[in-house]
């Protein structure tokens, strides 16, 4: 049985939550490895429109195992918040396991994520501002409070005292008060406990016995393989492992268990918060593509930058994830143009770059390469075989597959799970008809 992880693969936004939701009906299990509620996965379900920031896309199907795994750093509120919700709207939460290894975002943290962002000044990352980089670091620093202390009173107050010297020695710094009530921090995250407790277990060990069993297994990562803390364009990157090897990393599933990997990505490029974006369009027709394509963000409201595919980044997230298919989402929003570029390499200081560059002042300095194709200029709206695509829309997608060296398996026509093309005799369909779903 395949066990398959879904990553973003260029700088987030993709449409990873419709096609985790797509294919999650035929996987027994979906898991999330990475990041926190900075995430914003948008699903529609008929009429229905979910935006999931924590919670696996999966959970809109009832009878999947969901699990939040080690690597993903939780805000118990925003968690309840969004079980809440979702419950309220008739989805079941019943079958959520979260890991006792994942780490807390304590209010301070939200604190600090700011502070830190003000400091920058002019070179602001553009964060969530939701405390997932100060998160982090208390994990990295070894000073994190993890949901498995939530059950322990003893050990919750010994974090929770340790997490407060270091933010108070921060703010004191910086010559900012923190207005935390500690006692009733402490009240309400052993509440959690109380509430979470009956979900809290060892994601390792549920997914491996899972695995042994047969069952498979989805792993849906979280912001992008170019906002990743180690590949991506640093320092304007999150602080979690969102590529495929973060699937390992961020559940405990050993990386021989991994049958598969899903690159997703957008019929252009966009971004939010701040770090170069090569391809970058700029003035009305930037302004235009982002209204067609409702690029704002579906965490913050910000609006995305949008840019043309960029061929040389997404070449560089299949080199580090070992992409079998790509997904590409939101075709028909180019449905209008008259003619779209593609970027199929950079050139810096006027030579033509092999790698990708890790520094991101050169990457920010680089011109794009493009070629141009002709739009197709008619509605690609809802279609579901790669046949009923007009030919210049073919040509398009055969393009992508061609300048990233990867074949594009499925192809999102619209928002609804129906407006899908899954192409016959590629990875996606393999893997689904192997399930008994395609
Ligand atoms: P953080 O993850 O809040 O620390 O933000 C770091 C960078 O990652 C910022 O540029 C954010 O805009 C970006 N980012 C974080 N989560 C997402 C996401 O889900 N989609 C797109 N960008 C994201």
């Amino acid at each position: 049985m395949p066990n398959i992880v879904v990553v973003g693969a260029q700088w987030g936004d993709e449409g990873k939550g419709k096609v985790v939701d797509l294919m999650a009906g035929c996987f027994q299990a979906v898991a999330r490895y990475n990041g926190g509620h900075n995430a914003g996965h948008t699903v529609l379900v008929g009429d229905e429109r979910f935006v999931l920031h924590l919670l696996p896309s999966g959970i809109l199907h009832e009878g999947v195992l969901c699990l939040l795994g080690n690597g993903v750093v939780i805000d118990p509120w925003a968690l309840e918040r969004e079980m809440e919700e979702l419950t309220s709207r008739g989805v079941s939460v019943a079958e959520l396991i979260v890991s006792d290894r994942a780490h807390v975002i304590l209010p301070h943290h939200r604190v600090l994520d700011a502070l830190a962002e003000e400091q920058r000044g002019a070179r602001r990352l553009g964060t969530t501002g939701r405390g997932i980089g100060p998160a982090y670091e208390d994990k990295a620093a070894r000073r994190g409070l993890r949901i498995g202390d939530l059950l322990r009173p003893l050990a919750l107050g010994e974090r929770l005292a340790e997490a407060r010297r270091h933010a108070e020695q921060i703010l004191r710094g910086a010559g900012r008060p923190l207005e935390i009530d500690w006692v009733d921090l402490e009240r309400q995250l052993e509440e959690f406990g109380r509430r979470l407790g009956p979900r809290i277990g060892d994601v390792a060990a549920i997914l491996n016995r899972q695995i042994a069993r047969g069952y498979a297994v989805l792993f849906e990562g979280a912001q992008a393989a170019l906002l990743d803390l180690d590949h991506g364009s640093y320092p304007y990157v999150t602080s979690s492992s969102a590529g495929v090897a973060g699937a390992c990393l961020g559940t405990g599933v050993p990386p021989a268990r991994i049958d598969g990997a899903l690159g997703v990505v957008k019929a252009y490029t966009t971004r939010v918060g701040t770090g170069p974006l090569p391809t970058e369009i700029g003035g009305q027709a930037e302004e235009a593509l982002r209204a067609r394509g409702q690029e704002y963000g579906a965490t913050t409201g910000r609006p995305r930058r949008c840019g043309w595919f960029d061929a040389a980044a997404v070449r560089y997230a299949a080199l580090l994830n070992g992409f079998d298919t790509l997904a590409l989402t939101k075709l028909d929003v180019l449905d209008e143009l008259d003619e779209i570029r593609l970027g199929t390499g950079y050139t810096h200081a006027g030579r033509a770059l092999r790698d990708f560059p890790s520094d991101a002042t050169v990457l920010g300095e680089c011109e794009p390469i493009y070629e141009t194709l002709p739009g197709w200029k008619q509605s690609t709206l809802g279609v579901r075989a790669f046949s009923d695509l007009p030919p210049a829309a073919q040509r398009y997608v055969e393009r992508v597959s061609e300048l990233t060296g990867v074949a594009v398996g499925l192809i999102s026509t619209g928002p609804e799970r129906e407006h899908t093309i899954v192409r016959t005799g590629g990875a996606v369909a393999a893997w689904l008809g192997g399930l008994g779903g395609a």
